[in-house]
């Protein structure tokens, strides 16, 4: 096993001088990735509601800007326009929101691509964009994070996931691959990040949900049961405040998560 060096950006040394000066992390900040619309949009909304200031980032400027807009007069808002394919131009976007807010209090990765392409059809840039937003960028984003979370000893990364993390799906030769890979991602993180009381999860919808994602693919067949995003939003604000104590290596279901908090709260 090798230990990044060249594009390791100082990580190994910031992370082993972290743990020597113990500092906080804000706890009203959250970095949150495909924010621009479907369920990043009801995220955030439901994050600035709750008093949450937001890094947000996203690839579509135009969309990403109308929620920033729109949220400003409830929360701070810093929108980050980047493609999260792109690691060069995702390290500098997050380490422009750790410049103007310090280490967020939770990480969550929403961001997704889905073409469904078979084997046949598919061409190796397709195949490595879909990755590269899903799993480049998870660990691009949660290293950024990583040492400001190891000082405060605690924090709380959270990939969104689906269920095709866990099976396989025809034409998904690389959203499949991509979410398996995250929850490997988050195998590795949760154990290293316990010591330091890191949550870090996985998310899955539990249920369709009502996207620009699934308006571009799903069947009639797969709409049955399909529920508005802002459903599932309650339980990304309950778990951008958990550290490991409390839970870390778990797959989460977002609608029963939001259903349970929503049944309590009532
Ligand atoms: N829609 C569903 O029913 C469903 C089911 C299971 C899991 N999911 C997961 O839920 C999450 C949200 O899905 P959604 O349905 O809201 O998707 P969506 O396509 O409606 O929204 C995804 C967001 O990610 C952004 N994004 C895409 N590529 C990007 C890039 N290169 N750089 C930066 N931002 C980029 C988009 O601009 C958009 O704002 C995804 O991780 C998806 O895999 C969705």
């Amino acid at each position: 096993m090798t230990r990044p060096t060249a594009d390791d950006a100082g990580g190994g040394a910031r992370m082993r001088e972290g743990i020597k000066a113990m500092a906080p992390a804000d706890e009203s900040v959250v970095f949150l990735t495909g924010a621009a619309e479907g369920l990043g949009g009801e995220i955030a909304r439901e994050l600035a509601k709750a008093g949450q200031r937001l890094a947000l980032f996203d690839v579509q400027a135009d969309k990403l800007q109308a929620v920033a807009d729109e949220l400003a007069p409830v929360t701070e808002v810093l929108p980050l326009v980047v493609d999260l394919s792109d690691a060069a131009a995702t390290e500098q976007a997050v380490q422009r929101a750790l410049r103007h807010y310090g280490t967020p209090r939770a990480l969550i990765h929403d961001a997704a691509v889905l073409k469904e392409v078979a084997m046949i059809d598919v061409s190796f840039d397709n195949w490595r964009r879909e990755v590269d937003v899903t799993l480049q960028a998870a660990f691009i984003l949660s290293r950024a994070v990583w040492p400001g979370m190891v000082r405060a000893r605690r924090g709380s990364i959270l990939y969104v996931s689906s269920g095709s993390a866990l099976g396989g799906f025809v034409k998904e030769t690389a959203y499949t691959p991509a979410k398996h890979a995250q929850e490997g991602l988050m195998r590795v993180l949760e154990l290293e990040g316990r010591e330091f009381n890191i949550a870090v999860n996985t998310i899955t919808t539990g249920r369709p949900i009502d996207t620009p994602m699934s308006a571009s693919h799903y069947t009639e067949k797969m709409k049955i049961g399909m529920v508005h995003p802002s459903r599932l939003a309650p339980a990304f604000v309950f778990l951008s405040g958990i550290d490991a104590s409390f839970a870390t290596g778990q797959r989460f279901n977002a609608f029963q998560l939001s259903e349970a908090i929503r049944s309590a709260a009532a």
